[in-house]
């Protein structure tokens, strides 16, 4: 069978889409915080097919750019964010086949908690779930969990290893044959076919046995995006579905997937059991002309505080710190806690040793679609079919300018057109999100 692409729509439960100035866009719905609006998103996401809905998460809203909120209220710049697994559920419950994929922090949260409501939406869902396994990024998400600092980046994944192991452990302690149910003899299931794992470890302690039974799919499909040389690693040996940045260049886009595949099979997994997906903004329409005035249009939404508020969030350093054209010194560079891949990633891209804020802002790409796809179906299809067809990718994370916009147009432009040329299913495999990522049902016991 001819290899096919996994899409999955990159959603947030906040007031914008990953792109902060959306909000602002004139055809954008104005009730993202209201049920209706998450039910006919996942009715758009499943007419086009889509593998997975996936929402991601952080705990605190940008404050770090001076230390004040309100420059993040005023501008709408991600203030409202609602827990997004129960967001999810809502779109889980106005669809059949589409899959759902949440995000929760191994920083912040504990794993037996994690276990438990992944496996429950995993039942409740009929296995379409899945868990984006993120370590968080900054201050402002430990000052509202109970801690006084962002723990560091390397120790941060130390801790979502152990993490995981807990997890793993919860969700392969019943056997797929442990219940019995049988009403005459009176045995529910068997005993000996579901254990405890007496987890006693650096960071975490928990016991068992688990209170979930496994669903349809064995357990969540596991998404992660590490990025950094630790993250990749944490990455390659538990992720299912892998999500990537845009690549700066196709050539390293094609470097990129090759050394994650390598780093998956060196952890004694299979590499095909692992997808890999860079995230994409799309912006298409039924010609290329319209396509590019949207793009257009897009371009005039953006603003520098957007981008400012963004980065101090994501690299958990208060851009307000600087004047705009003050070059950021060795040390501070060195002592990025937050994401250092993005400070990696504006070094490599603009060759400059010491960026100013304004050099950040502009190599960053914060607040601004980083390299669309702009055009009508056949332009956007080339586009993703090279990135496909030439080893960048598996699939592609869509992120949206505008809401429901972006993807009422991508359905109804570029997903036929990719079905025409036999790079996308034209229905779902099956009921499970594994079986409609293609990956295994991890087994156990039975
Ligand atoms: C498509 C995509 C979605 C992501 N979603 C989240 C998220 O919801 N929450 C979060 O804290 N980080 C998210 N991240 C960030 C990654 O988890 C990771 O921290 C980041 O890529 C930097 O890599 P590093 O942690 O190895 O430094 C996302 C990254 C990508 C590429």
């Amino acid at each position: 069978m001819q290899r096919q692409m996994v899409m999955v729509g990159f959603l947030q439960a906040q007031n914008c889409t990953n792109l902060v100035s959306s909000w602002r866009h004139p055809e954008s719905r104005t009730d993202t915080w209201s049920p209706e609006y998450y039910a006919d998103l996942g009715r758009v996401l499943e007419a086009g097919k889509f593998q997975v809905a996936f929402f991601d998460d952080r705990l605190a809203m940008p404050d770090r750019y001076g230390n004040d909120h309100r420059h993040t209220v005023e501008h709408g710049i991600r203030c409202v964010k609602m827990d997004p697994v129960t967001v999810m559920m809502v779109m889980g419950m106005a669809t059949k086949r589409l899959g759902l994929g949440s995000t929760r922090s191994t920083t912040y949260y504990e794993p037996f908690d994690v276990a438990r409501t992944f496996a429950t939406i995993d039942l409740m869902t009929n296995g379409r779930a899945a868990w984006n396994v993120v370590t968080s990024m900054n201050d402002g998400e430990a000052l509202n969990m109970g801690k006084d600092v962002h723990p560091e980046h390397d120790s941060r994944y130390d801790r979502a290893d152990e993490f995981m192991e807990v997890v793993m452990g919860h969700w392969t302690s019943w056997d797929d044959d442990a219940i019995v149910q049988n009403k005459e003899t009176g045995l529910f299931a068997h005993g000996d076919k579901v254990r405890r794992i007496d987890h006693k470890g650096k960071f975490f302690q928990s016991r068992g046995p688990f209170t979930v039974p496994r669903s349809k799919q064995g357990h969540p499909v596991v998404i992660q995006a590490g990025q950094s040389g630790r993250g990749k690693q944490f990455a390659a040996r538990w992720g299912e579905l892998l999500f990537v940045g845009s690549p700066p260049t196709l050539e390293l886009g094609r470097k990129n997937y090759k050394e994650i595949k390598e780093a998956v099979a060196a952890q004694g997994r299979n590499p095909d059991h692992c997808i890999i997906a860079p995230s994409a903004y799309i912006i298409c329409a039924e010609t290329k002309m319209e396509a590019e005035d949207k793009a257009a249009l897009t371009e005039r939404l953006t603003t520098e505080i957007d981008a400012l508020s963004l980065l101090s969030e994501a690299m958990n350093f208060d851009f307000a710190s600087k004047g705009m054209d003050e070059p950021f010194t060795d040390d501070e560079l060195d002592h990025i806690s937050g994401t250092q891949s993005m400070r990696d990633r504006v070094l490599a891209s603009s060759g400059i040793k010491n960026p100013t804020p304004r050099e950040f802002v502009k190599y960053s790409h914060r607040a601004r679609p980083n390299k669309p796809f702009i055009g009508g179906a056949k332009e956007v299809a080339d586009g993703l079919e090279e990135w496909f067809s030439t080893g960048i990718c598996d699939g592609f994370v869509v992120a949206a300018t505008h809401v429901p916009g972006t993807y009422t147009e991508f359905v109804k432009y570029v997903i036929p057109e990719l079905q025409r040329r036999g790079l996308y299913h034209k229905d779902y495999r099956g009921e499970t999100l594994r079986e409609n990522l293609g990956l295994p049902i991890p087994r156990i016991g039975a």
